[in-house]
């Protein structure tokens, strides 16, 4: 959950899932997703969330890769991807949509 003030306004899911093609297989299987509420929209707290997230993330389970899928439509959530450090792996069609799919690499460790 993304809290602020003790108001929820969000939330941030890292899920393992059984991809079912085998390019997104090889990217990685936790699947990053992410939800604000549109009031919460435009001041950075879903970038500052999975942000956090993902240092989270790269401490428990070190050098494993996180993937994302999103609607190219869906441009803050295509723009939120990209300041998180997603680089596409590749686009398909889905739900009568055209969808993209990135993942990200945790920062090599400093030692
Ligand atoms: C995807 C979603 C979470 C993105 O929300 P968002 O508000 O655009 O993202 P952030 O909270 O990171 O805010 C970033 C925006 O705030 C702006 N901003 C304003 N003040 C800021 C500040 N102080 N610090 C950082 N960013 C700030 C940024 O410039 C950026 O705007 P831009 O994208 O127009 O450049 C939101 O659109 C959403 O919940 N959508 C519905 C669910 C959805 O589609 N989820 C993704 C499915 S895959």
């Amino acid at each position: 959950m993304i809290d602020l003030d003790g108001a929820m306004i969000g939330a941030v899911q890292l899920e393992r899932r059984d991809l079912d093609y085998e390019v997104r297989q090889a990217a990685g299987s936790v699947d990053l997703g992410n939800l604000l509420l549109p009031e919460a929209w435009g001041r950075g707290y879903a970038t500052e969330a999975c942000a956090a997230a993902l240092v989270w993330f790269a401490d428990a389970l070190p050098g494993e890769a996180v993937v994302l899928t999103t609607q190219t439509a869906n441009e803050p959530s295509m723009r939120l991807a990209a300041r998180l450090g997603f680089v596409e792996v590749e686009r398909f069609e889905a739900y009568d949509a055209e969808q993209w799919f990135g993942s990200w690499t945790p920062p090599a460790s400093a030692g």
